[in-house]
């Protein structure tokens, strides 16, 4: 990892530096317009270090989601500029913009968004039959053992269990291998015990197999199994924390949880 990433108050990578799989350059995002803007990102610039994995915490409301969508190149920028390795999101028209996030990016949901007609696998490779590419045999069945989901290949969602579901939506995402993949909120609509097998697996499938992962997530325990964190708040990045432990970053969410308490 580099020096700007592991920094506490100067996250920002200059343009071109560093190996980001992904960033982003002063980019705002407003929503509406007089009594009803909302200024959800405030200038944020930031670097996520390929081949780690990045949690984003901050409280509700603070941007974590807009900031993903943003980054992702599923919503537009009102201001600044993002760049997926080293293309210009902000610049690319419609069609270019589907296919970037179809061949580099990979996105998990709180809500699986599994299609409940096929299959595990089926669900797993759809993305690349859509594009109609053809998955690498070995890649796929090293994610599917990773991931610990071959007893349970021919089964329909309805079928699987919550954290197994989840498993199948990390393992489409990974098909692909994608630069990046996002996550929002991956672990919020499971038990802790699936939670932290959904987990687990995001964290090997980066010591592992080298993918960059970025993760929001508002559980501390969650962000634990993190490389770094990032928090934000008000739509400003106002803090990094590397080698996160769950006691450290309760700690430093309390900061920002007090009202009328800035955070320090
Ligand atoms: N589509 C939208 N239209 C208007 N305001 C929005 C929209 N999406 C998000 N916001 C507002 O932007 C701010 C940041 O939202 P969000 O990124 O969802 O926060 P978080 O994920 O941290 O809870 C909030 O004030 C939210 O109400
Ligand atoms: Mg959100």
């Amino acid at each position: 990892m580099t020096d700007s990433a592991r920094s506490t108050t100067d996250a920002a990578p200059a343009p071109g530096a560093g190996d980001f799989a992904a960033r982003s350059q002063r980019i705002s995002k407003v929503y509406g317009s007089g009594d009803a803007r909302v200024i959800a990102l405030d200038g944020v610039t930031v670097g996520i270090p390929r081949g780690r994995f990045t949690a984003v915490m901050g409280p509700s409301g603070s941007g974590k989601s807009t900031l993903m969508h943003c980054m992702a190149g599923l919503d537009s920028v009102t201001d600044g500029e993002v760049f997926i390795g080293d293309t210009n999101l902000t610049r690319l028209k419609d069609k270019a913009l589907t296919r970037l996030r179809r061949d580099k990016i990979g996105f998990i949901f709180q809500a699986f968004n599994l299609v409940p007609t096929l299959t595990a696998l089926e669900n797993i490779t759809l993305p690349m039959d859509i594009a109609g590419r053809r998955p690498d045999p070995e890649w796929l069945d090293r994610v599917v053992d990773t991931v610990g989901l071959r007893p349970r290949l021919k089964h329909r969602p309805s079928e699987l269990s919550g954290g197994q579901q989840q498993r199948v939506a990390c393992a489409r995402a990974l098909a692909s291998r994608p630069e990046i993949i996002f996550a929002d909120e991956p672990t919020g609509n499971l038990d802790s015990r699936s939670g932290a097998e959904v987990l687990e697996f995001l964290r090997s499938s980066v010591r592992e197999m080298g993918q960059t992962i970025v993760m929001v997530t508002h559980d501390p325990s969650a962000a634990a199994y993190a490389d770094q964190v990032l928090f934000l708040t008000d739509g400003q990045i106002v803090d990094t924390m590397a080698q996160p432990t769950a006691e450290r970053v309760l700690e430093r969410m309390k900061g920002f949880e007090l009202p009328g308490v800035s955070a320090r």
